[in-house]
């Protein structure tokens, strides 16, 4: 879970995972939404030097029976995976990613999604949600150059979850070719791995900007 972003859109002092929402860190209402999901046997955060015995507090209350390792991630979220991926045991089947700034992944489609990544026919599985807006592919000067069937266009969500083998080749690929994704998914396509869509809903979204952030307090106030 890559909790070391800086929160520059946000624009607050505290970085996202660690605001307050009617009494619990963003961060802790992230993790209850996995407490009650058998497959999960080990948990890994990434957070920065100064949260790391807040995060290990917060992480310690919500899972009391997996082990539990917090370091320090980098100056990319790509980065945070990275180090993290570096901690998950060699008997791990799958690994999932999940931003700790998603607080309403529901556990519904965090099952559906390690289902379908387990499946043989696929490397992983990604939360999506299919584009509600036409996007339009834009070059440098403001001018669009193209419109893609927006029936096509998915937005990508977390959790992403992969088969362990492959995660790690794909990361150890990028971290060669310097490649920096946007996604852990894009990683995995970029060898030529094989990532199915589960259809989520927009409810999962991410904590970017201020008004995301009230309505994440305004959703979990009435929790
Ligand atoms: N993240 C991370 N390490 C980084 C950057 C991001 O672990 N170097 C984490 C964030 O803490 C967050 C998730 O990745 O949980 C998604 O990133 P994002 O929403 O972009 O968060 P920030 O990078 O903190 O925000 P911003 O891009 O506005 O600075
Ligand atoms: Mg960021």
């Amino acid at each position: 879970m890559p909790a070391a972003g800086s929160g520059t859109r946000m624009g607050k002092e505290i970085p996202k995972p660690y605001l307050t929402i009617a009494g619990k860190t963003i961060l802790e209402h992230t993790l209850l939404q996995f407490r009650h999901v058998k497959e999960i046997h080990e948990l890994i955060i990434s957070t920065s030097e100064l949260f790391k015995e807040q995060t290990r507090e917060i992480a310690s209350a919500v899972f009391c029976d997996i082990e539990l390792t917090v370091i320090e991630g980098g100056a990319e979220r790509q980065e945070s995976v990275f180090k993290a991926l570096q901690y998950v045991t060699d008997s791990a089947e799958l690994i999932a990613i999940h931003d700790a700034v998603r607080p309403f992944v529901s556990e519904e489609l965090i099952l559906d999604c390690i289902k379908t990544a387990s499946g043989s026919d696929v490397d992983g599985a990604i939360l999506a949600t299919p584009a509600k807006d036409t996007i339009k592919e834009v070059v440098d000067n403001n001018l669009v150059v193209a419109t893609p069937e927006r029936d096509r266009m998915w937005q990508a969500q977390t959790p992403q979850i992969f088969k362990r083998e492959i995660l790690l080749r794909a990361y150890n690929e990028a971290a060669s070719r310097k490649y920096i994704g946007t996604d852990d998914s894009s990683l995995v396509e970029m060898i030529g791995g094989k990532v199915s869509v589960i259809k989520s809903t927009a409810d999962n979204f991410k904590i970017t900007y201020p008004l995301d952030f009230q309505l994440a307090k305004l959703m979990l106030s009435g929790k």
